[in-house]
C-alpha cells in the first residue's frame, strides 16, 4: 500500500469537492470541465487500484451536482445521466468497437453534434403545453426552473415553445432535453454592463448561463442573452411517431418548433466520425459560443436499445473532448506549499491568463527536478496547459524571450511555513519540511485523522481545520479532545448547532478503537489495512508500542519498510506524549482479538461492479473483519471475486485463472 497513492485520492477528493462547490454552489468554477474530468479519472484509476480506500462519500459514487436552495426539486422520472468521456482518437475507435462487437456488426451510422458548453435542462409538456422545466442537477433530482426558461423565451421568441403541435399536443406528458447556453457576444456585452455598474464579471459564458438560470427572480433572466440547443428527449409515449433514428427525432423536434442545432451531422460511417472531429477540432473557434467537444450518438434507435447503459452513461453514446488549450503568460514569482508529509511543492505564481474556460493565476512546478528540466526562472515567459492537474502546468519556457538577467531558481533553505530545516531524501525528487509541528503539514493530519476511514470525526472540514491551527487552538491530536463549546463557536461561520454537532462528533470518535485510531496518526506507510492487521496482533496500544522491530517484520503483510516506520513513530518523543494525552483523554486502544479467526481468515478477495446492499467501503470494512484482505487486482493468489452489477475486467480475469467468484448473497452467507 501506498502511502502516496492515500495521499493523492484525499488529495483528489478534496480537490474535486471544493471545485463541485465553485461549480454547483458558486457557479464560478476554477478549472476548466475538461481539467475537471481529469481529476475524477484520476480518482477514478487510483480507487480501482486501492478498491478499500474506496468510501461511500467518494465523489466518484456520486452522478453530479446538488440542488440550490430556494428552488422546488423535481425528480427525473428517466434520469439525466452524462456521457463518458474520450480525449483522443484512440479512445474514440475504442468505444466504436466496444459498439460493434457489442452489435455484432460492423454496419453503424452516427450522429455527431456539438457538445455545447452550457447547462443541462429537461422540459415538460403536458397535452403539448410547457408546464415545468428543470435542471438537470445531480442527474436523479434537479432544480424548478420553469419560470425562467419561460422568461428565455420571451428575450427568444420561440426557441422554447409553450405549444406543441399535433400529434404531441395530444400526448399525457412528453420531456424533451437541451443545453441552456450563452453566446459569447452576449457575454461580452453582459459583462460589460455588469462592470459598467460595479459588478463582478462572470468568469465565462457557462457560469453566466448557470448564475443566470438559477436566479431567483426571473425578471433578471429574461434580461439576459440566454439561448437554447435541444438534443434528445426524457420521458415519451410509447406511441410517438414512428421514428427509428436519433438524426430523424432531432428532424421531428425542430418541427416541433424547438431548437436543433444545424451543425449536426448525419454518418454513414466511423470513418465519417472521424472527419468531423477533425473538421470540429478546427472550426470550434469560428462558433459563437463554446463547445467543449463533440458527441457521437448510434443513429438507430434499436442499436441504442441493444447497446443500452451502464449506471452513469450510455453504452450508445459518448463524448469527445478537445484537446487542452495551451496559453502563454509571465511567472510573476515562484512560491512553495507544504503538504502532510511536508513536502514541499514549488508553484509559479502567473500574470492571470484565461484558457480553457477559466482564469489561470497559478501553475505547479511540481519539484526541484522539473524546475531544473524547464530552467523556469521568474520573470519567464512560460507556455502553460491545463491538463488533468490540479492546478495548471507550465510545459515551457520561452527562453529566446528572456532579457538575460533573470536568475536561476534556488530552492528555499527552509520551510516557507516554519522556517525549520528542509530536506531531501536521497533517491527522491521531494524536498521535505522535518518539524512535525509545522503548522501546513498539521492541518492535513488533523484531517487524515478527522478522515471516514479514520476517527470518522463528521464536521471537522478543511475550512475549520485552518482556524483551529491558526489559531493556535490545536497543535496535536489530543488537543481536539480538549476543546470546549466555546473554543468552536466563535470560529468563523460557525453557528451554535454546528459547533455543539462537531463537539459531539469528537467525543463520539473516542470510542473509534484501536485500527482507526492507529490508521488516523498516519504513520508513514501504515495504511487501513496495516492498522487492522496491527490491532488485531497487538490487541492494545501498548503492546504495539513496545513491539520490537523483528516481531513486526515476522508478522505476514508487513515488511520491513513498515516495521521501520511503525518503530520509528513509537521511538519519537513528541508521538509518545500525544499517545499519552488520548490515553488521559480516554480514547479506547484496545481492539478485541477475533477468537479462532473470521470466516474468510488469511482470504484474499477482489471487488469488481456495484453491489446493491452495500458499498464497497462496507464490504471491505466486512471482509477486513472477517479476517481476509482485499486487494486491487486479481491474480493466481486471490481466493474469491466478489462481485457486482457491471463487473468490469476483474471478472474475465478471474474467470480465466479459475478464481471463485461470489456473487452479493454468497458473500453474505460467508460473512
Ligand atoms: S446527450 C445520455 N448531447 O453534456 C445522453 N448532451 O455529459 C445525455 N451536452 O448532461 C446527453 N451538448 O448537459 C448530449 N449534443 C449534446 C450535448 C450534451 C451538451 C451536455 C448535457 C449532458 C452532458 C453530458
Amino acid at each position: 500500500m501506498s502511502d502516496t497513492d492515500q495521499q493523492k485520492i484525499k488529495q483528489l477528493r478534496k480537490d474535486i469537492e471544493r471545485h463541485d462547490y465553485y461549480y454547483y454552489v458558486l457557479d464560478n468554477p476554477e478549472i476548466s470541465d475538461r481539467e475537471f474530468d481529469h481529476l475524477m479519472e484520476q480518482l477514478k484509476e487510483l480507487e480501482a487500484k486501492h478498491p478499500q480506500w474506496i468510501t461511500p462519500d467518494s465523489p466518484t459514487q456520486r452522478v453530479g451536482g446538488q440542488p440550490a436552495d430556494g428552488f422546488k426539486s423535481v425528480v427525473h422520472k428517466v434520469p439525466m445521466l452524462s456521457l463518458d468521456n474520450t480525449y483522443n482518437i484512440e479512445e474514440l475507435r475504442d468505444f466504436h468497437n466496444r459498439v460493434v462487437k457489442s452489435l455484432g456488426t460492423g454496419a453503424v451510422e452516427y450522429v455527431v453534434e456539438l457538445k455545447i458548453d452550457g447547462i443541462g435542462v429537461s422540459l415538460l409538456y403536458k397535452k403539448g403545453q410547457f408546464f415545468k422545466g428543470a435542471t438537470r442537477g445531480d442527474g436523479k433530482t434537479g432544480e424548478d426552473i420553469t419560470e425562467n426558461l419561460k422568461a428565455i423565451n420571451l428575450k427568444t421568441i420561440r426557441s422554447i415553445p409553450l405549444t406543441l403541435p399535433m400529434p404531441e399536443a395530444e400526448y399525457d406528458l412528453m420531456e424533451v432535453r437541451g443545453e441552456v447556453y450563452m453566446d459569447r457576444t452576449g457575454f461580452e456585452t453582459l459583462n460589460r454592463r455588469r462592470e459598467e455598474e460595479g459588478d463582478a464579471p462572470f468568469v465565462n459564458p457557462r457560469n453566466a448561463a448557470a448564475g443566470s438560470l438559477r436566479l431567483l427572480d426571473s425578471r433578471i433572466t429574461a434580461s439576459r442573452p440566454l439561448n437554447i440547443w435541444v438534443y434528445g428527449v426524457g420521458q415519451v409515449p410509447a406511441t410517438w411517431p414512428a421514428l427509428t433514428t436519433h438524426y430523424d427525432m432531432l428532424k421531428r423536434l425542430n418541427i416541433m418548433g424547438l431548437r436543433t442545432n444545424s451543425n449536426t451531422h448525419y454518418c454513414k460511417s466511423f470513418d465519417e466520425v472521424l472527419s468531423m472531429v477533425d473538421e470540429w477540432q478546427e472550426k470550434r473557434s469560428t462558433l459563437d459560443y463554446d463547445i467543449d467537444g463533440l458527441v457521437i450518438k448510434v443513429n438507430s434507435f434499436d442499436q441504442q436499445k441493444r447497446l443500452g447503459w451502464t449506471n452513469k452513461h450510455p453504452r450508445w453514446a459518448v463524448a469527445f473532448k478537445f484537446e487542452a488549450e495551451e496559453a502563454e503568460t509571465v511567472v510573476e514569482d515562484i512560491r512553495v506549499q507544504v503538504g502532510r508529509t511536508g513536502a514541499i511543492t514549488p508553484v509559479a505564481e502567473l500574470t492571470p491568463v484565461f484558457v480553457s474556460g477559466s482564469t489561470v493565476s497559478r501553475a505547479t512546478l511540481h519539484n526541484e527536478d522539473e524546475i531544473e528540466r524547464l530552467d523556469v526562472r521568474v520573470g519567464d515567459r512560460v507556455v502553460i496547459i491545463k491538463a488533468g492537474e490540479i492546478i495548471p502546468k507550465v510545459i515551457r519556457v520561452l527562453d529566446k524571450e528572456r532579457k538575460g538577467r533573470e536568475p536561476k531558481y534556488q530552492m528555499p533553505k527552509t520551510c516557507p511555513e516554519c522556517d525549520s530545516k528542509i530536506e531531501r531524501p536521497e533517491g527522491e525528487a521531494v524536498w521535505r519540511c522535518v518539524n512535525a509541528a509545522c503548522p501546513a503539514q498539521l492541518k492535513e493530519r488533523l484531517l487524515h485523522f478527522a478522515s471516514r476511514n479514520a476517527m470518522d470525526i463528521d464536521h471537522l472540514g478543511t475550512a475549520i481545520v485552518d482556524q483551529l491551527v491558526d489559531t493556535g487552538k490545536v497543535k496535536s491530536f489530543y488537543e481536539l479532545y480538549d476543546l470546549q463549546l466555546e473554543d468552536v463557536s466563535t470560529l468563523d461561520r460557525m453557528a451554535e448547532k454546528s459547533a455543539e454537532n462537531l463537539i459531539g462528533a469528537i467525543a463520539e470518535s473516542k470510542k473509534a478503537g484501536l485500527a482507526r485510531l492507529v490508521f488516523g496518526l498516519g504513520i508513514r506507510h501504515a495504511g487501513q489495512r496495516v492498522a487492522q492487521v496491527l490491532a488485531q496482533t497487538y490487541g492494545s496500544m501498548d503492546a504495539l508500542a513496545k513491539a520490537p522491530y523483528e516481531d513486526l517484520e515476522a508478522i505476514d503483510e508487513i515488511g520491513p519498510r513498515i516495521a521501520e516506520s511503525i518503530r520509528e513513530f513509537f521511538g519519537e518523543k513528541h508521538n509518545k506524549k500525544e499517545l499519552c494525552k488520548l490515553k488521559q483523554h480516554k480514547l479506547v486502544m484496545t481492539e478485541e482479538k477475533k477468537a479462532g479467526g473470521g470466516s474468510l481468515e488469511g482470504k484474499q478477495l477482489v471487488l469488481t461492479g456495484t453491489l446493491e446492499n452495500m458499498t464497497r467501503d462496507e464490504a471491505k470494512r466486512k471482509i477486513i473483519e472477517a479476517g481476509g484482505r482485499v486487494t486491487s487486482s486479481v491474480s493466481a493468489k486471490t481466493d474469491y471475486v466478489l462481485t457486482g452489477t457491471d463487473p468490469g475486467s476483474k471478472l474475465t480475469q478471474a474467470q480465466k485463472l479459475g478464481v471463485a467468484i461470489l456473487s452479493e448473497k454468497e458473500f453474505q452467507e460467508i460473512i
